[in-house]
């Protein structure tokens, strides 16, 4: 096995964000492993995807207690490649962990009791081989447990050196604004909030940023591809090495619906206007906002994060680009 030794000049080509107004800046591109990390994946080929990302300046990883499959071992996999390749760069790393979802089974294997969050996170501590992650996630909100109790158990959890930061994912205008308040009042605020955005699924724009942006707190767009109909993969069919062809994947063929084609065809065709893939372009039109902090791209080849990576080259977009998108979008 080849020695892995980071490019010198990884920081060379990768913009900075501030997170919401919390000291920590974060890539504008990030990579999550909820996808091609687990053990039925290809060792070699997450190996090279991690050390691309590196070698590019992406300082955030970002995992779940569930990501696999099976569950844990997105977490395993990058705790071994951590140990192998990365020793000595930790302090360069930005990785989160969330829990939420189902993990183990009876009542404490999900959603938000502080019993489930506390032995969640020493599990996933104990699976990536680390003392602490950066950032940890309340991954969905808890209609049957308190907030305040879920929101506390964060604040333990950074109170007790386990985690840096605390954030929340899928949480609603009013549970976020309800969680950032109560985090606050604790003396632990809310670092970022991760939503799923894209170009496709909107709901953030209807009030979420605007509280994200008031109360300081950061933004990371999850599956800002829209697990890859969002690039140009599905532009003639589903390809068998493609998330919607795989059993275990989230993206089902029913998503691909002929009015979604007709999106993606005509998208493309703006995207190559500009100069750019169609990946490139959705991830740029996130980005144009400042008030996203980074986009939380997926991949499962080394060369798809190579692409996505140059969206960075073009970020603006003119009135007119801006005009011929909306009306795509909302056709
Ligand atoms: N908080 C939450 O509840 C939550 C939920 C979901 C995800 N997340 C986070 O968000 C991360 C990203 O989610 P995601 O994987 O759905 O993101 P995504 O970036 O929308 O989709 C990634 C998929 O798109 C395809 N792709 C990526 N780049 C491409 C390119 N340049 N050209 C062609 N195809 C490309 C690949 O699909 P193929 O595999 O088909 O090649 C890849 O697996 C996750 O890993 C996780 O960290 C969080």
């Amino acid at each position: 096995m080849m020695p892995y030794l980071p490019a010198a000049h990884r920081y060379d080509s990768m913009q900075y964000r501030r997170c919401g107004r919390s000291g920590l800046k974060l890539p504008a591109v990030s990579l999550g492993l909820w996808h091609n990390f687990g053990h039925v994946d290809v060792y070699e080929n997450y190996r090279a995807i991690l050390h691309l990302a590196f070698d590019a300046g992406i300082t955030h990883f970002d995992l779940a207690n569930n990501y696999g499959p099976p569950p844990g071992s997105a977490e395993e996999n990058f705790g071994r490649i951590l140990r192998q390749d990365f020793r000595g760069y930790r302090d360069e790393m930005i990785i989160s962990s969330k829990a939420g979802y189902h993990m183990w089974e009876g009542p404490y294997g999900e959603w938000g009791s502080k019993k489930y969050l506390i032995a969640s996170l020493d599990q996933s501590l104990q699976r990536m081989g680390l003392d602490y992650v950066d950032i940890f996630y309340s991954h969905r909100p808890d209609p049957d447990t308190p907030l305040e109790e879920t929101m506390s158990a964060l604040d333990l959890i950074v109170r007790q050196g386990k985690a840096l930061y605390a954030g929340i994912s899928n949480y609603q205008n009013k549970e976020a604004e309800e969680a950032i308040r109560i985090l606050k009042a604790l003396g632990t605020p809310c670092l970022i909030h991760q939503p799923k955005y894209s170009m496709f699924e909107r709901w953030v724009e209807g009030g979420l940023l605007d509280i994200l942006e008031r109360e300081g707190v950061g933004c990371i767009p999850f599956s800002p591809l829209a697990q890859g109909l969002l690039t140009d993969k599905y532009l003639s069919g589903i390809p068998t090495d493609s998330r919607a062809a795989k059993p275990h994947g989230f993206l089902k063929e029913t998503a691909i619906t002929d009015e979604r084609l007709r999106q993606i065809r005509t998208l493309h065709h703006i995207a190559q206007q500009r100069g750019q893939t169609l990946a490139q372009m959705a991830l740029s039109w996130l980005l144009k906002d400042p008030r996203i902090t980074s986009v939380l791209v997926g991949a499962s080849r080394p060369e798809q994060l190579a692409d996505s990576l140059r969206c960075l080259d073009r970020l603006a977009f003119s009135p007119e680009e801006l005009a011929q998108i909306e009306a795509v979008l909302t056709r």
